[in-house]
């Protein structure tokens, strides 16, 4: 039996927290390994990074998530009793209402809400001396969000509900206030949604049928019963509280296009697949989630390592993004990498790995990749826009991260030969 390399320190719990996205990969790299274990929150954590070591976590006979994600990650970011704890035949059910949301038609539908609503915030942008990108493209995907997903709003339900659902995603990687604020918005929108799935199912407000707010309302779980409020309310949640995340990465491809201005041109004039792979470069590039979680079900053996049950176990999702045996000077941003990737499942794993039908691959990964297509083609071709001198400095430590300033706008013109 192969002994796991060991972190010398005690606890690594404050470690993380300062070092943020360098955290796993630096530990990879002093180990020179791609299995290394630590103590993290008082237990024993055994680290994967690697190609190999996605491919192994992502093996349903060794790891489970039941009892894998933290109380505070479960209380603000995710919710409790969702898909994201599930396991084996449970999951496979919850998983198939989300893709079965998923539909080409769907996801279209999406992108022309995304584009709509942008477009008529554009029209204020102009008007504005200056705008913040982040917190405004936060409101353009909650609005289109609600409309895809058949939740009713009233106007002046639109800036609070955005804020609520970017408090619970700031809160993942924050302690103190940070934590504090993301609970009581959870708490605030489960609220929320679960008054308006009571009223779906007492027949006092009318749902879309194939859209989320009728489908969660009315899933049947693999006993034939209703979800419970919570936790159908929690679902819904799972659907509008990402799509507002990925105002994150809007924001870090407008940083790409400002930094490297030969990317509009290829936006406007490039080949088709340009967008795509754009896209794509931005989700490998910049920084979202850091790790993720499972639990060993049953004592293995790996390499001659040995895997006990129930040890808590980390995917390095962040290194394997910059991986250099896969990703040639990893941290170039070079779109033109993705013509010729090879589409594994375990070595570009922005929004997880494997498969989606049977792992916990994101759900709305279609979804995130056809809303950035899109904005990124309405960054480069609908509007014009200064970027005055700001901080855009990307803070590593931070989870999650952004430019400093939120990327800030000025003299926003729609462009003449939008698209
Ligand atoms: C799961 C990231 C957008 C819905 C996940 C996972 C990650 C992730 C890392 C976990 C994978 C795993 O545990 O193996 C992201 C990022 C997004 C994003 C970075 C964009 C910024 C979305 C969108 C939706 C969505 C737009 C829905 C519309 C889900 C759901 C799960 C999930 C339901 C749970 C899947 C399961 O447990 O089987 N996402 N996601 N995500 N995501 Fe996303």
């Amino acid at each position: 039996m192969t002994a796991i390399p060991k972190d010398k320190a005690l606890d690594s719990t404050l470690s993380f927290l300062r070092e943020g996205y360098h955290f796993l990969p630096q530990r990879r790299k002093r180990h020179h390994s791609d299995i290394f274990q630590m103590r993290l929150m008082g237990e024993k954590a055994v680290c994967l990074s690697g190609e190999e070591g996605a491919a192994l976590f992502y093996n349903q006979e060794h790891f489970q998530r039941e009892g894998a994600l933290p109380r505070r990650i479960l209380t603000t970011l995710m919710g409790q009793g969702g898909v994201q704890t599930l396991d084996d035949a449970a999951h496979q059910h919850r998983k198939a209402l989300f893709m079965s949301l998923m539909t080409p038609g769907s996801l279209h539908q999406y992108s022309t809400l995304v584009a709509e609503n942008w477009r008529a915030y554009l029209r204020r942008w102009e008007q504005l001396e200056q705008v913040e990108l982040f917190p405004e493209v936060e409101e353009v995907l909650c609005r289109a969000a609600c409309a895809w997903a058949g939740v009713p709003f009233e106007e002046k339900d639109i800036k609070p509900l955005a804020r609520d659902l970017s408090a619970m995603i700031d809160a993942f990687g924050g302690v103190g206030p940070r934590h504090a604020k993301g609970k009581l918005a959870r708490h605030r929108a489960e609220r929320w949604v679960g008054k308006m799935i009571d009223n779906v199912r007492a027949g006092k407000q009318y749902a879309v049928e194939g859209k989320a707010l009728h489908a969660i309302s009315w899933h049947r779980e693999l006993d034939g019963k209703l979800l419970s409020t919570h936790v159908a309310g929690v679902e819904l949640l799972n659907l509008i509280r990402p799509i507002v995340a990925i105002g994150h990465y809007v924001v870090f491809e407008a940083l790409a296009l400002h930094e490297h201005p030969r990317c509009a041109e290829m936006l406007r004039n490039g080949p088709a697949q340009y967008p795509e792979w754009f896209t794509q470069e931005v989700r490998r590039l910049y920084p979202f989630t850091p790790l993720l979680g499972a639990r060993v079900r049953a004592d293995f053996e790996w390499h001659g390592y040995r895997f006990r049950k129930g040890t808590l176990t980390l995917l390095d999702v962040h290194g394997i993004n910059h991986d250099e045996r896969h990703w040639e000077h990893p941290h170039l941003f070079r779109p033109e990498r993705f013509r010729d990737w090879n589409g594994s499942p375990f070595n570009f794993i922005p929004q997880g790995g494997g498969d989606y039908a049977h792992n916990h691959r994101c759900a709305g990964e279609w979804l995130t990749i056809e809303t950035m297509k899109t904005a990124a083609v309405l960054l480069a071709t609908s509007m014009a826009y200064d970027v005055p001198e700001q901080d855009l400095s990307v803070d590593m430590t931070r989870m999650p991260t952004l430019p400093a300033s939120g990327f800030i706008i000025r003299n926003v013109r729609a462009a003449a030969t939008a698209v």
